[in-house]
């Protein structure tokens, strides 16, 4: 008897000190990812950790007493079941195009919370389970995180339309409170268990029904606020069920990822000038009435003027956005920065926090390029900057420099900071046409006086550009 009672303490403690050390490798990993240099370290690092809390959980979580560890035949579906999910993420990793991170990070979001939702569903009724409060937030979080990052993955797809209207601000109100009068109900009833199963359904249907009126109406600029703050909901909902088992590596892993999307969810507020509460009630984006300005004209440049105009300044702002992802001309657009380096110009890129379709999208696609760290300029330091520069070349950009954030009170952007490229001297403005931006929106940057269009794919124009600059 002894030599169990020791064994399980030895597994107890050896199972708390794993915990601890994944705990730290959580960390680890979380200071290494706040740089785009040491983020791929960072990314092993928490997975080291996640790997030795399965692993142990695996081989020595018990139940009760006397020690009862995972039943064999559990581990076996356990293990395929890592397996599958393991090749299936390894081959959806490798095979993603960079722009079409967005969707993926709203999938994972969406698996995050339903399997959150499924362990609190299960658990509800386990008479063993004493937390009841935390299982029905665990459920009700879980499930919003997965319909609406479901909802989230359409929109940046393309299958889904934005659907604003007024009322529905309303209507999400009220599933609020029914989601909200639900947990409560079901916290304080005395109604038979079977009843109460019937109600924790019904709660989950009105979670999910939720999660999708949620993020319906939000559109446009405002996508990258809503994608972090399901993100950290998806966190949110993983500690209620590292809770609802008692386990430290869950809670806390589910903690960190709940604080850390809501850390960025803060700072895109910030970055889109918008309130919290706003996305909470889903009362912004999508709408917006049409501005009924004259466009004016557009003038465009030849590869050769602008080589020259480029070539003869004495500083350059780059404004990289979603169209140089899409072309992959990041490579080609550094080699461009240099060939004006060489030549005398000072030469800088203007990074927007939510230019392209991830947090941080610009600063690892011109890290990809090799883009010295310190060429990259936030918004806010670059923009004092911008009536002293000679030329702006703004690279497949659109909503991050669109005026009528500042001037058009009618325009959905209304209010977003930009990068001010209209302040610049000169404007040279490359895109493939006309074609609007992520938010849908007409651009009177290119009807700038001072703005000149080099229409084509952003690799092709910069390629004659580079040549053209050579040639001088
Ligand atoms: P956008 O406003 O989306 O504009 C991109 C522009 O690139 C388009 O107008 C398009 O015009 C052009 N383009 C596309 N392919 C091109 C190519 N191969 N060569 C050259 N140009 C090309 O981009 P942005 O300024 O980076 O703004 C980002 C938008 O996405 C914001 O509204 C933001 O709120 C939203 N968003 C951001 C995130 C995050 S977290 N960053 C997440 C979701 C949504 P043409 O078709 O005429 O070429």
């Amino acid at each position: 008897m002894n030599t169990l009672t020791d064994t399980i303490s030895n597994g107890d403690k050896i199972l708390e000190f794993s915990y601890l050390l994944a705990a730290i490798f959580f960390v680890i990993g979380l200071k290494l990812l706040s740089h785009p240099e040491s983020a791929r370290k960072g990314n092993l690092w928490a997975a080291a950790g996640m790997l030795l809390a399965m692993i142990t959980t695996m081989f020595l979580h018990r139940e009760g007493t006397p020690l009862v560890r995972i039943p064999s035949g559990n581990l076996a579906i356990i293990l395929v079941a890592i397996v599958v999910g393991s090749v299936v993420g390894a081959v959806i990793a490798r095979r993603v195009k960079m722009t079409a991170m967005p969707q993926l990070v709203s999938l994972f979001n969406a698996s995050g919370g339903a399997a959150s939702a499924l362990v609190a569903l299960i658990e509800f009724s386990n008479p063993d389970n004493q937390s009841a409060l935390v299982t029905l937030l665990g459920l009700v979080i879980g499930a919003i995180a997965f319909s609406g990052s479901m909802i989230a993955f359409g929109k940046l797809n393309g299958n889904i339309k934005d659907i604003f209207a007024g009322w529905m601000s309303y209507v999400n109100l009220l599933f609020m409170a029914a989601v909200v009068a639900g947990v409560v109900f079901l916290m304080v009833t005395n109604a038979p268990v079977e009843t109460q199963q019937v109600m924790v359904y019904a709660l989950l249907g009105i979670a999910l029904i939720y999660g999708v009126t949620f993020v319906m109406p939000i559109g446009g600029a405002d996508m990258p606020v809503v994608i972090s703050l399901l993100n950290s909901l998806t966190g949110i909902a993983a500690a209620m069920a590292g809770f609802i088992y008692q386990n430290q590596a869950m809670i806390l892993g589910g903690i960190f990822v709940g604080a850390a999307g809501m850390i960025l969810t803060l700072l895109m507020c910030k970055a889109m000038n918008r309130s919290l509460l706003n996305v909470i009630i889903g009362a912004f984006g999508g709408g917006g009435a049409a501005s009924d300005r004259e466009a004016g004209t557009v003038k465009e440049v030849s590869v050769t003027d602008a080589a020259v105009l480029l070539s003869y300044s004495s500083k350059v702002v780059i404004v990289p956005g979603y169209g140089l992802a899409v072309a992959q001309a990041q490579h080609v657009c550094n080699e461009m920065g240099k060939l004006l380096e060489a030549n005398g110009v000072e030469v800088k890129y203007a990074i927007h926090p939510v230019a392209g379709r991830m947090p941080g999208h610009m600063n690892v696609l011109l890290a990809e390029a090799d883009v010295p760290y310190d060429k990259l300029v936030e918004m806010d330091e670059i923009n004092p900057d911008m009536p002293n520069t000679d030329v702006v070349v703004v690279i497949g950009a659109n909503d991050v420099v669109n005026p009528a954030s500042l001037d058009d009170p009618s325009s959905p952007i209304y209010g977003m900071p930009i990068i001010k490229a209209h302040e610049a001297k000169n404007i040279i403005v490359m895109k493939r046409g006309m074609g609007k931006g992520y938010a849908a929106i007409e651009n009177f940057l290119f009807y700038n006086e001072k703005t000149r269009m080099l229409f084509g794919n952003a690799k092709d124009s910069l390629q004659k550009l580079v040549a053209e600059i050579k040639s001088l």
